[in-house]
């Protein structure tokens, strides 16, 4: 973590291929609020870098890094890696999360784990988008994943779990907004105190 006074930065990653879809529309969200408080953010749609699935081929135990040819994966672990927060919203397919968003945190989150982990003490937290169920097991999933990667969770005043069908539907939610708002506020406040 950079110390204090030394800029912050938050990546946000959206698993939708639904490109600006409501998984996107949440993650810009909670990004523009972070930005409120001076943090630089990033965006990255995984629908417009989309990363191939693990091979399980275990290389990256040896090579401490991913040996497949996938220039996106590269960027992507490269983004979390530099960053001091990270986002990620997924929306809920047949009641977890998108392959597009598992195949990142898969590969994510074997490499950062080979020698000295590369996640560790970073502010994570994930957003769940569905039209109706499935949204906290998707929420509790993508915290599976910063929790093993030893990072730390703000909460929210609630799950963080939006309800929006159709594009375009993200703002109608208005309770989903509110939570959106808390958790940026928790999570930028996070930020900050253990910088
Ligand atoms: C393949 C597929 C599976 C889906 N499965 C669910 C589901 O299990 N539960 C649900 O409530 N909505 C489900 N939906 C609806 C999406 O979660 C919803 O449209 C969401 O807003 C999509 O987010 P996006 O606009 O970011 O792509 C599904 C949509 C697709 C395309």
């Amino acid at each position: 973590m950079p110390a204090k006074g030394v800029a912050m930065k938050v990546l946000g990653v959206s698993g939708s291929p639904r490109v600006g879809g409501n998984t996107d529309a949440a993650v810009h969200h909670v990004l523009g609020a972070l930005a409120q408080q001076g943090i630089e953010t990033e965006f990255i749609s995984l629908g417009q870098h989309p990363v191939k699935s693990c091979a399980a081929c275990y290389a990256c135990v040896e090579a401490k890094r991913c040996v497949l040819d996938d220039p996106n994966f590269d960027l992507l672990y490269s983004k979390f890696v530099e960053s001091d927060g990270i986002i990620l919203g997924s929306p809920v397919w047949f009641g977890s999360a998108t392959p597009l968003m598992m195949s990142l945190i898969d590969r994510v989150g074997s490499v950062a784990r080979r020698g000295e982990n590369k996640l560790k003490h970073k502010v994570g937290a994930s957003i769940a988008v569905a039209r109706r169920a499935g949204k906290n097991f998707t929420f509790a999933q993508l915290n599976y994943f910063f929790l093993i990667s030893e990072m730390i969770v703000p909460g929210a005043s609630y799950w963080n779990v939006v309800s929006a069908c159709q594009k375009g539907e993200f703002d109608r939610d208005a309770e989903g907004v509110k939570i959106l708002d808390n958790l940026a506020e928790n999570f930028g406040w996070l930020l900050k105190k253990i910088a």
